[in-house]
């Protein structure tokens, strides 16, 4: 079955990066000048999927305002003759269709997809969290779509994290060749502890799922951290057979993680013809320095 839809849950407190989100959703923080939502938007769109269903809260309204028209705005660059932003500002509201339902308790991510139920309806779906920011060409939703139509089993993304980076993921167990790109899970577990991990191979935030998980996660009850946690509907999924795992490839930022934010911006200002050469330049005298 064709995937045409996909879920960005984005109803998360975001609190790592404190004080910054205090008063603003930490999807609108920019790496250089472009929310990390809006590169999730561009990636689901360069995907090829149409409906996009962003799950929001109390404090997400600058997201929909961001990929809403600004008549003022718009009026405003016009009559300054500023055809480029001009060109920027409309073409954010025109990426996709774009639908939002709200979350209204921060249960846990099982929890905030499973708030997509009316929206998906009986097809499978794309999820993708924001907090992981993947660079590369196809996209990283695209590949997952084509693993998708290898198996016609629920797929996650997945990368090998070093020991001590277990506890911050959900790990999967392969049950086939994990060396492969595309291989069947046993089991998956939430953030296990270092000696308990069953691999290294971390869930990243990219997901194809069936409207089947909409049946567990209604039933499920909470995990790790006191959430609803996908991984565990996902784990009673695996168990029946109907998990795979995907070794995507592009460059991959947990933007979630500080340290990760600041890697994804530099890397991305590096890539940038408009400021790289001064950026560089200024990188190259604070190395001479020392610094
Ligand atoms: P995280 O566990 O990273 O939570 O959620 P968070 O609140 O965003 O960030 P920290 O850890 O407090 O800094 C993973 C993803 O699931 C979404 C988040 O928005 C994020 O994209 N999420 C999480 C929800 O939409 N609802 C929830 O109840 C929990």
């Amino acid at each position: 079955m064709e995937i045409k839809k996909a879920v960005i849950p984005a109803a998360g407190w975001g609190t790592r990066f404190l004080p910054a989100t205090k008063a603003q959703p930490k999807e609108m923080l920019p790496l250089i000048d472009k929310p990390a939502i809006q590169y999730i938007v561009e990636e689901v769109r360069d995907s090829g999927l149409k409906d996009l269903l962003l799950i929001t809260g109390k404090t997400k309204r600058p997201i929909e305002d961001h990929f809403d028209r600004s008549v003022e705005l718009e009026d405003f660059l016009r009559e300054k003759n500023n055809n480029s932003m001009l060109d920027l500002v409309e073409d954010i509201a025109k990426l996709m269709d774009i639908y939002y339902v709200r979350q209204k308790a921060q249960l846990g991510l099982g929890h905030a997809v499973y708030c997509a139920r009316s929206f998906i309806n009986d097809e499978p779906f794309g999820v993708l969290l924001s907090d992981d920011i993947i660079l590369g060409d196809p996209p990283c939703l695209q590949q997952m779509i084509d693993a998708y139509h290898k198996t016609g089993t629920a797929v996650v993304a997945v990368m090998e994290v070093k020991d001590e980076e277990v506890h911050k993921y959900g790990i999967v167990f392969p049950a086939g060749d994990s060396n492969r790109n595309l291989f069947p899970v046993s089991s998956l577990v939430e953030k296990p502890f270092r000696e308990k991990a069953p691999s290294n191979l971390a869930v990243i935030g990219r997901y194809i799922l069936l409207p089947e998980i909409f049946d567990i996660l209604e039933d499920l009850p909470p995990g790790r951290g006191g959430e609803i946690q996908l991984t565990d509907a996902l784990n009673i999924l695996a168990q029946q057979g109907k998990v795979h795992a995907y070794r995507f490839t592009g460059q991959r930022y947990d933007i979630g993680d500080k340290l990760g934010f600041l890697e994804a911006t530099v890397d991305i200002a590096l890539s940038r013809p408009d400021i790289a050469e001064s950026f560089l330049r200024y990188l190259s005298s604070k190395v001479q320095r020392g610094a």
